[in-house]
C-alpha cells in the first residue's frame, strides 16, 4: 500500500511539515481526544451481517462496480465539501482549493479507485473475518502514519452510501443500506484499532530513543 507523501514507513513529523498541517490535524496524536481514538484496548468490532445482508451487499457491489471511479471520487469531493480539514492529510490534494478542479484531477480518480479496490477486497473476505480484521486493521496503521485521524473514518461509508443510492436506484432498499452502514462500521472501528496500535507503537519507539 502507498502513501502519497513518501511510502508505507514514513515518519509523520518529517512527512507533513509544520505549516501544512491543519489545526485538527496538528502535532502528536493525543488518541483519546483529538482524534477520538479509544486506544488498542478498545475490543474488537464484531462483523453483524446475516448471510442475507451478505448477499445484499454482494449483488449491489456487482452493480456498483461498473462505477467505482466516479463513487471513488464522489465520495472524497462529498468528504472534502463537509470536512474540508481531511483534504490537509493529502499531500497531493490540499493545495488545490477549487473541488470542481479537485473533481478532474487524475491522482483523485487513482485514489478514488484505491479506496474502492479496498472495498472489493472487504466484500470478497466476508466469509474469511480473519483475512478482512487483518486488511482493515493494517489499513488502520497505514491511516495513522498519513495522519488520517480516526474520528473521520466513518463519514467515509456515510458518503459511499450516499453516492451507491442514485446509482443502485430501484435495487436500493433500507435493507441494502443497512447492510453497507453494518460493514463500514465495522471497517471504521478495526481501522481504529490499526490507528491506535500504530500511534502507540510509535510512541513507544520514541520514549525508547528519548532514554538513549
Ligand atoms: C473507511 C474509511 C477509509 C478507507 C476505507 C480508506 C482507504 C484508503 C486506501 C485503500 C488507501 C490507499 C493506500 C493504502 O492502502 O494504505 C488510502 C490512502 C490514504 N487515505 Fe484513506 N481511507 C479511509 C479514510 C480516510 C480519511 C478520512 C482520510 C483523511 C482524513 C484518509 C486519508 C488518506 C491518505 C492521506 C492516504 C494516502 C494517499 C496516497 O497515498 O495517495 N483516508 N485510504
Amino acid at each position: 500500500m502507498g502513501c502519497a507523501v513518501s511510502g508505507p514507513n514514513v515518519n509523520p513529523d518529517s512527512a507533513i511539515t509544520e505549516e501544512k498541517r491543519s489545526p485538527s490535524l496538528e502535532g502528536a496524536p493525543d488518541l483519546k481526544t483529538d482524534l477520538g481514538c479509544g486506544g488498542s484496548e478498545e475490543p474488537q468490532e464484531p462483523l453483524l451481517l446475516s448471510e442475507a445482508q451478505k448477499e445484499l451487499i454482494r449483488a449491489s457491489w456487482v452493480i456498483l462496480h461498473k462505477d467505482i471511479a466516479r463513487v471513488g471520487v464522489i465520495v472524497f469531493i462529498r468528504l472534502f465539501e463537509t470536512h474540508p480539514e481531511c483534504k490537509d492529510a493529502f499531500f497531493l490534494f490540499r493545495d488545490i482549493d477549487d473541488l470542481q478542479q479537485l473533481k478532474m484531477s487524475k491522482e483523485l480518480q487513482a485514489h478514488g479507485l484505491r479506496v474502492m479496490s479496498f472495498v472489493e477486497k472487504s466484500v470478497g473476505r466476508l466469509d474469511q473475518t480473519d483475512k478482512l480484521e487483518l486488511l482493515a486493521f493494517n489499513l488502520g496503521r497505514s491511516h495513522c502514519r498519513y495522519q488520517a485521524p480516526p474520528k473521520y473514518y466513518e463519514y467515509v461509508g456515510a458518503q459511499f452510501i450516499q453516492a451507491a443510492q442514485p446509482i443502485l436506484k430501484e435495487e436500493w432498499t433500507p435493507e441494502v443500506e443497512q447492510a453497507w452502514e453494518a460493514l463500514f462500521k465495522y471497517v471504521s472501528a478495526t481501522m481504529r484499532r490499526g490507528f491506535s496500535t500504530e500511534a502507540e507503537t510509535n510512541a513507544g519507539l520514541e520514549s525508547t530513543r528519548n532514554r538513549i
